[in-house]
């Protein structure tokens, strides 16, 4: 019986990947760039056993179907790695409160990767890992390395991983994610990521790619806030665009997204410094100095259909446990 436990950070995306060019590897349609996310992490444990069938345990309760197959594909690939044939035991927990439509792949497919390999007898190279977090979620292969992130669209599957490109203590950012209620069911990146392509505007977000990787790198290693602050929020609109325009369209915002937006843009125009970025949900994370965290919280608690208010700072690497 072989068991390892790891732990990934969540990471939120300054530079969004939005749409595959290969759906099957997870190859991306464009590069993209994070930053890991302290507050909010996943922690599992992998145990290779003599039982019939892979089993999965998230946060006490028991998951069978799509969630299970899941994660049973990316411990195909580590057995097909390790040579090896035994089904596992995957016990995972999240540190994230329930209920708040914050569900981080990105954090859960690191962590498999690196417990699952760890349990097998592989040792991965940083590489190795984001390339197999990646088949998983194509954001876990970001949730790998330190800090500040960037996940290159490589050439085919080898070269297609993630990287650091500053460490955690480079700049002193916080995430304070701003918890809008969503009352409809919405739709998971997997079935979004197919979608991108049907948006005529898909096309020219992926040919502009560079350029905001460029801005955002350059904003980050210089710590230069105004130009990060208005490069990630030009990225996330254009992301929604393509998400709005898809057929058919996926509209994540609600009411109380857009309200936020205006009062982010409002802060920063009197001199706070805060910026606005949105997954595929409704919730909304602002990024902003890190002392500026406390008074960012309060006043997003203030806001109209701000239900709770998440803060972290930036995360370290996955790691064993
Ligand atoms: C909008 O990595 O969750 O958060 O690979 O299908 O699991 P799958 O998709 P996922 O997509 C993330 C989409 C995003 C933008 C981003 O994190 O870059």
């Amino acid at each position: 019986m072989h068991s390892a436990t790891a732990q990934a950070f969540s990471n939120i995306a300054f530079i969004k990947y939005w749409g595959n060019r290969d759906n099957a590897l997870r190859l991306p349609s464009n590069g993209s760039i994070s930053m890991n996310l302290d507050g909010l992490f996943t922690r599992t444990t992998v145990t290779f056993n003599l039982s019939q069938r892979d089993s999965l345990v998230i946060n006490e309760r028991a998951v069978t179907g799509k969630g299970l197959e899941r994660v049973s594909t990316m411990l195909d690939l580590v057995r097909g790695m390790a040579n090896i044939s035994e089904c596992a035991e995957v016990t995972s927990t999240n540190n994230f409160p329930a209920g708040t439509g914050i569900a981080s792949s990105a954090a859960a497919f690191a962590a498999l990767a690196l417990a699952s390999s760890n349990a097998a007898g592989l040792t991965l190279s940083e590489a190795g890992l984001s390339r197999l977090a990646r088949r998983g979620s194509g954001s876990a292969s970001r949730s790998i390395p330190s800090g500040f992130v960037e996940w290159k669209m490589g050439t085919g599957d080898d070269d297609c991983v993630a990287v650091s490109i500053a460490p955690p203590e480079h700049w002193n950012l916080a995430d304070c994610v701003a918890i809008v209620s969503a009352s409809h069911k919405k739709t998971g990146s997997t079935e979004g990521h197919a979608l991108a392509g049907t948006s005529p505007l898909q096309n020219a977000r992926v040919a502009d790619t560079a350029r905001r990787l460029d801005i955002c790198r350059s904003a980050i290693l210089k710590k230069d806030f105004e130009a990060l602050a208005n490069i990630i929020e030009h990225d996330s609109d254009m992301m929604h665009s393509v998400m709005m325009t898809s057929n058919p369209p996926l509209m994540y915002w609600q009411a109380g997204t857009v309200g936020i937006f205006h009062a982010v843009r409002e802060w920063r125009a009197s001199g706070s410094p805060v910026a606005y970025t949105v997954d595929a949900g409704a919730n909304v994370h602002v990024i902003c100095l890190a002392e500026h965290a406390k008074e960012t919280e309060k006043r997003l608690r203030e806001l109209p259909g701000v239900s709770d208010v998440l803060v972290a700072r930036v995360g370290g690497a996955a790691r064993m446990v």
